[in-house]
């Protein structure tokens, strides 16, 4: 394992393994300082909570110094793209960026979200690709325009948890928000979902499938790793008999670049497509599950998210152990 970009270029025992080893580590089993004298970079291009707090910290814990870098902050303005003119607002490239980095530290995590503006550039994830590429030392996708694999591996960890081992019903539903977001965490907890084993729902309303790619390979892990998938446009029938609801919003595909287009055309799903008690009351006492940040209200009712069904914090917490589970492996 060079890397850690998306769930789906690793094995399930791999993935399997770092659970073990992340919860190992919340249990207090595994006390080692893997990174004792050396250095971790964290890029991050757009704001962030639980994943900058929970990389700072756990480098910090695993014995190792956290390098955080903002390119247009608190670093140089970056250009990804290879053979361009730079004469515009972009200081430095990648290609020096990341080779410089690399002579200070072990491993570099970036966070760089889609800018939601060109879906045929976005969806090949460029700027995580760029960095891939120049690196030799391991990169950890932190979130980018098309995964964020670090939380879908907290989600199944907390899956596991809560739930146990066992193959579960697990629903992924969009949610209605006043703007559109990207599609790296549906597209990764889909993924991993499949890549466990899991019955997966996606269910979204017509025009807000997730990219055909990524839908390849959902199926492909399911049918690889004995589980299942299934779409619904029903946001109310979907939660029947759930064990798991995730809830989540995210822009169409079909408005990429177009954010009023989008806008406009999500207006009358705000009613049906939130996660309320009245859905959460059709499922098998389903965990409510979310990345965070959310809306409460808009995504979800407090009286959801404030239900002893609700895990959100718990998944939050687990960011911190597994990410130190993936560094570990990735550092050793
Ligand atoms: N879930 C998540 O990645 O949160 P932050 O954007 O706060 O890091």
């Amino acid at each position: 394992m060079k890397d850690f970009l998306k769930t789906s270029d690793h094995d399930r025992s791999v993935l399997e393994r770092l659970i073990e080893q992340a919860i190992d580590i919340k249990s207090g089993k595994q006390a080692t300082k893997p990174l004792a004298g050396r250095s971790v970079a964290l890029v991050f291009f757009n704001p962030s909570l639980r994943t900058r707090a929970s990389m700072q910290v756990g480098i910090y814990e695993l014995g190792g110094n956290p390098v955080i870098l903002e390119p247009g902050g608190t670093s140089w303005t970056l250009e990804h793209r290879d053979g361009v003119v730079m004469d515009g607002n972009k200081t430095e490239h990648l290609a020096e960026f990341v080779r410089v980095l690399e002579r200070y530290v072990s491993a570099i995590g970036v966070r760089t979200f889609a800018e939601l503006k060109d879906w045929e550039a976005e969806r090949t994830d460029p700027i995580l690709a760029a960095f891939s590429k120049y690196a030799s030392v391991p990169v950890i996708n932190l979130e980018s325009a098309m995964h964020h694999p670090c939380q879908a591996m907290a989600d199944m960890m907390t899956i596991r948890e809560k739930l146990g081992p066992e193959r579960k019903k697990v629903l992924l539903t969009w949610a209605w928000h006043p703007k559109p977001l990207p599609m790296a965490v549906p597209n990764s907890f889909a993924l991993a979902a499949a890549q466990f084993g899991h019955d997966l729902t996606i269910a979204h309303p017509q025009g807000y499938d997730l990219d055909t790619e990524v839908l390849d390979e959902i199926r492909s892990q399911a049918e690889l790793n004995g589980g299942s998938v299934n779409y619904s446009s029903d946001p109310y029938g979907a939660f029947d008999s759930a064990d798991v609801v995730y809830a989540k919003s995210w822009g169409s595909r079909h408005f990429y670049g177009d954010p009023d287009g989008d806008i406009e055309k999500r207006a009358p799903l705000r009613a049906d497509w939130i996660v309320d008690e009245a859905k959460m009351a059709r499922t098998n006492e389903a965990a409510f599950m979310h990345c965070l940040p959310v809306r409460r209200n808009v995504i979800v009712t407090d009286g959801v998210i404030d239900s002893p069904n609700s895990v959100v914090i718990d998944e939050a917490e687990n960011r911190l152990h597994i990410q130190k589970a993936i560094m570990t492996t990735l550092l050793k």
